[in-house]
């Protein structure tokens, strides 16, 4: 495992990417500040202070994509939600892959796969997770969200949690490489919010609504209108 760490970046995603080349299996990109954090849906990732974490796990497991890599984000989610269980809390896990703690965002994870041409050369899995925050600079988001040293009383050690993270994340790596999303599907069901519920999805710029019947084998969600069935790989529930 390598580790970069940068003072200031625009996104830790990006330079990982600029410089995939470089960069071995398994490098960890580290920033106290992102410039133009990069969030899913082209949507921007807000610098909260340099005691957050900024991160983006370069990932290089094979000569070809695998349809398994899609379900990175997802495995990424549990792996946070477990940790943050140690710290006592209840987070779920809104499909597919952002953590909320009270229906409030506390970490958001962007997987970018970069090809050369027709050729696979990498994930760059990022993920951001408020640390160390206050309400005042919450309040910058315009969706609700919360952070970890709110939810507990006390600062988080930014290094700490992510060697527990990565560490975490690793342990069970090859596994999931073995066996895709079925590995981990119950452990992401039993944080999955909004089963059994009425959602309505964006989808570009289409809107999907139903009832949430199931999290299917490949990690996509499977709705319910009129009888009918639909299944949803990409989407925001609204
Ligand atoms: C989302 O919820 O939309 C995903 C947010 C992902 C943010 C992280 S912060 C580290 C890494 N670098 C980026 O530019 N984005 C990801």
């Amino acid at each position: 495992m390598y580790n970069i760490f940068l003072e200031e970046v625009d996104s830790t995603n990006l330079f990982a990417k600029k410089i995939l080349d470089n960069l071995a299996d398994k490098s960890i990109i580290q920033a106290r500040h992102q410039t133009a954090g990069r969030g899913r849906m082209q949507r921007s990732w807000i610098d909260l202070g340099g005691d957050n974490l900024f991160l983006s796990i370069v990932l290089k497991p094979s000569e070809k994509f695998n349809n398994i890599y899609s379900n990175l984000t997802q495995y990424l989610s549990v792996v946070v939600c477990k940790l943050l269980e140690e710290y006592g809390l209840q987070p779920q896990i809104k499909w597919p892959n952002d953590v909320l703690i009270d229906g409030a965002k506390i970490a958001g994870i962007l997987c970018e796969t970069v090809m050369q041409g027709q050729s696979f050369k990498g994930l760059v899995l990022g993920i951001g997770v408020n640390l160390n925050s206050s309400n005042e600079s919450l309040n910058l988001i315009n969706k609700s969200a919360t952070a970890l040293n709110l939810l507990t009383g006390h600062e988080i050690n930014t290094d700490e949690f992510l060697n527990k993270l990565t560490d975490r994340f690793f342990k069970d790596y090859d596994e999931f490489l073995d066996k895709g999303f079925e590995f981990f599907r119950t452990e992401y069901i039993k944080r999955a919010c909004f089963i059994g519920k009425e959602i309505s999805v964006q989808v570009f710029n289409d809107k999907k609504s139903g009832i949430v019947k199931d999290i299917n084998k490949s990690g996509e969600l499977v709705l319910i209108k009129e009888n009918k069935e639909f299944v949803l790989t990409i989407g925001d529930i609204l």
